[in-house]
């Protein structure tokens, strides 16, 4: 009968049999999509990070910007500035992805990158007025097949959280920019405090980066109290920290975990295919999320 399930789901949903496609335990993610396809749509919201997860990693060899990187532009901010961000990055990604440090370990480092660039970006006095040009001057794409996704997903009436340590301000205008911003989609991000005149002054509320997404998620519980008729969650992200991100949610049913594993895949495979449910390995499409939430609503 085992074999007759897996073969069932496995005609239904052809894009999980693609070698790019790892998971630890088939059947457990089997039976996840038959459960959440029962209960249907209105039982179902979806939580998503957003730099490297709905946003492209990479596009014809070259890599895509994050909502932070978008900001690296003449319109916003000057040389001195952008070579003191490019250092950063070079000296705290390397840490971020680092398969050989406990999360613990690299907690007060992204406290430091996050600051830091947080700091030089409020002296440059960037113009909320220019966010958007920036953003259309910029190679920031969304991964193939983001339409279908949240196009599905607004009709289904099912709320996607997108849940970002990046930039709020840039992230709402790369996907007003791809017209998918539809009034289904909620953001939890780090956003900009503009003063009277329209300058950066101040990034609101309690900092987010990659690993404290817990304390972010339990923060917004207004937000998860307001879903709770919605016990069953699909979740999608590209760093292990991004698992937290589902925390707010109080009764959780059924829970499925897509991971995007982007970059120091053999270094990394092994610890996202045992933290997440399904493994995307250098996919930079949205085909596997798209077909299970067809499959589901
Ligand atoms: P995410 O939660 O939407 O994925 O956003 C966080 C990502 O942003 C994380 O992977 C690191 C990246 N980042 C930059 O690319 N540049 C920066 O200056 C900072 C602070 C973060
Ligand atoms: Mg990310």
């Amino acid at each position: 009968a085992l074999a007759i399930w897996h073969q069932l789901t496995k005609s239904e949903i052809p894009e999980l049999a693609k070698a790019s496609v790892l998971m630890r335990d088939r059947s457990r993610v089997e039976d996840t999509i038959q459960a959440m396809q029962r209960a249907g749509p209105d039982a179902l919201q979806v939580i998503s990070d957003f730099d490297m997860t709905l946003s492209r990693f990479a596009h014809n060899g070259k890599r895509c910007p994050t909502t932070h990187n978008i900001l690296d532009n003449d319109l916003l901010i000057n040389d001195a500035c952008k070579k003191m961000i490019r250092e950063l990055l070079n000296t705290y990604y390397p840490i971020e992805i680092d398969a050989t440090r406990t999360v613990e370990e690299k907690l007060p480092h992204m406290v430091e990158w996050w600051t830091s660039v947080h700091e030089l970006l409020i002296q440059q006095k960037i113009r909320r007025d220019l966010l958007a040009q920036a953003v259309k001057q910029s190679s920031a794409m969304l991964r193939e097949g983001y339409k279908v996704f949240f196009d599905q997903l607004q009709e289904q009436q099912v709320p996607l959280l997108i849940f970002s340590a990046g930039l709020g301000d840039i992230l709402e205008e790369v996907i007003r920019q791809n017209h998918v911003f539809h009034p289904n989609v909620h953001v939890i991000s780090n956003y900009m405090d503009f003063d009277q005149s329209g300058v950066l002054r101040a990034f609101k509320g309690q900092l987010i980066h990659t690993f404290n997404k817990r304390e972010g998620a339990l923060l917004h519980a207004a937000h998860f109290r307001e879903l709770q008729e919605r016990p069953n969650v699909l979740l999608l992200g590209d760093s292990l920290g991004d698992l937290t991100m589902a925390d707010g949610v109080a009764h959780t049913q059924h829970a499925l975990t897509i991971g995007f594993l982007n970059d120091q895949v053999e270094e990394r495979k092994e610890s996202y295919v045992n933290s997440y449910d399904i493994v995307l390995v250098k996919d930079e499409t949205m085909d596997v999320p798209n077909a299970i939430l067809n499959y589901i609503t």
